[in-house]
């Protein structure tokens, strides 16, 4: 077929050939002169490519005068060099078909632009737009980076289940799993709907997190990673927190904190270099749109060490800060997001990993310091902080030393009943072994610039939020 994308059009290569192009309409402009020029897209690229088109044309008068935005179409014709701005071709059309109209009167994307507010109320229109086009096409490229980086490293990915009974992160925001027949809904004594039916025996939940199926399969394997959907209920409405998230998760036996720490800077700076180099129209979309420090912190990633300082020095450092925080700092609360922001954009004004926070903040599963001078106790876990978007990777070092795991569950209150094939694993070879979690739509917020997260993912499930 003689079929191209507009971004093959677009290539000074294409001069010359006779193509089909197929995509919608963006805008039509009649000229004087009877003809009439149309801006289509594709989305294999951000710039549409113009095609012109000449009142010959049998249907010039039936369909392309009644050309608007959002119509579909397929032009065959040549691809010529083009005179104008901005564009190294253009195609002079011998035969348009119009697949689909578009009412301008009811079509929702007209030429102004819109809130992204406004976008989300059509998610299934907004793909269309130049934004949500260049985020998909620079998430895309960051998911073939992912693979591409461990795969070329040997790991093996791994799936782990969606459905679970064990609570990864302990922080209680799971979804339950339960079945119901919509027809024939369980119902209680009182009449109401049974949301409580197991299938599984006990009660399942959909996972915060493959690790702990990942520990099981790096404690055979070597070095896996995860990459899947994972399911937090916390109902919170941040600009950085969503129901349905993916996430990367690597884990390696025979690994100790800073070979973590290691994975996670190359990982960053890796998928960072690849987008950089093939999202080059992309990217600068988003500095010119979207945030103009994209450029920068990119750069910033890519080409700087990422300081490494432990928790107790962030506090030291936040408490000595001349900033003002809504939340106040001391030694073992939890960081919120504007200390995040303080350290990468102020403090550092580069990433940062944060290591050794306090076990009362922590998971069970992770590796127990010895305590320090004053007697407090960490862990060894480690956060990279990146500027705007604050905790883009969380991990540690796991905790390998049977009675030391054992004791940290019956501190946190878990059932080792429960947890018995966890358990097993410190009992039967245990190894010391490392792993972390990426966001990744933090990731596309971060390379894009997208303040809300909401704004990364095709369909974000978000409280209230699940429609299509
Ligand atoms: O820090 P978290 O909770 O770590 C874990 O789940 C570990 N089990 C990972 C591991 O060691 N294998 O989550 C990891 C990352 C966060 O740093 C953040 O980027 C992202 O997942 N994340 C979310 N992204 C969007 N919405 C949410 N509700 C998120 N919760 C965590
Ligand atoms: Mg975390």
């Amino acid at each position: 077929s003689d079929k191209l994308s507009v971004k093959q059009a677009r290539q000074a290569e294409a001069i010359g050939q006779q193509a089909t192009l197929q995509g919608w309409v963006r805008t039509r402009r009649d000229s004087k002169g009877g003809f009439s020029f149309l801006e289509i897209n594709d989305g294999s690229c951000l710039s549409n490519i113009q095609i012109i088109v000449d009142a010959d044309l049998p249907n010039y008068e039936s369909d392309v005068k009644r050309l608007s935005a959002g119509c579909s179409i397929s032009v065959r014709g040549e691809v010529k060099e083009s005179g104008g701005r901005g564009q190294a071709t253009e195609m002079l059309a011998k035969e348009l078909i119009v697949h689909g109209w578009a009412d301008p009167e009811s079509y929702p994307l007209q030429k102004k632009r819109h809130s992204m507010e406004k976008l989300r109320e059509w998610a299934h229109l907004r793909p269309r737009t130049n934004t949500f086009g260049a985020v998909m096409r620079v998430r895309n490229r960051i998911g073939r980076s992912i693979h591409d980086f461990f795969q070329e490293r040997d790991f093996l990915y791994t799936h782990t289940p969606i459905i679970t009974a064990s609570d990864c992160e302990g922080a209680g925001e799971m979804f339950r799993v339960t079945t119901i027949d919509p027809a024939m809904p369980p119902k209680d004594d009182k009449g109401e709907i049974d949301y409580t039916q197991d299938f599984f025996d006990r009660p399942s939940y959909l996972t915060v997190s493959g690790q702990l199926e990942g520990e099981i399969y790096a404690t055979a394997l070597g070095k896996i990673y995860t990459f899947g959907p994972t399911f937090r209920a916390e109902n919170s409405n941040t600009s950085r927190h969503l129901a349905e998230f993916w996430m990367v998760e690597p884990e390696m036996a025979f690994c100790e904190l800073t070979d973590n720490m290691d994975l996670a800077e190359a990982f960053l700076k890796r998928v960072v270099a690849d987008v950089r180099q093939d999202c080059e129209e992309d990217l600068q979309f988003f500095q010119d749109r979207i945030d103009d420090t994209v450029h920068e912190s990119l750069a910033n990633v890519a080409d700087k060490p990422f300081e490494r300082v432990t928790y107790t020095t962030a506090i030291e450092l936040l408490e000595n800060a001349d900033a003002k925080f809504e939340f106040p700092v001391k030694w073992g609360v939890d960081l919120q997001a504007e200390h995040e922001r303080y350290l990468t954009e102020q403090h550092f004004k580069s990433p940062v990993i944060l290591y050794d926070y306090p076990a009362t903040i922590k998971p069970f599963y992770m590796r127990v310091n010895d305590e320090d001078e004053q007697g407090r106790r960490t862990v060894r876990a480690m956060d990279v902080l990146v500027p705007r978007v604050g905790e883009i990777i969380g991990g540690s070092q796991r905790e390998e030393r049977l009675e030391v795991l054992e004791a940290r569950m019956a501190e946190q209150s878990l059932d080792p009943e429960e947890y018995w094939w966890y358990i097993d694993l410190r009992r039967y070879g245990t190894v010391p072994h490392s792993g972390f979690g990426l966001g990744l739509e933090r990731m596309v917020q971060f390379v894009t610039g997208m303040s809300n997260i909401r704004d990364v993912i095709p369909f974000p499930r978000t409280p209230g939020n699940a429609d299509f």
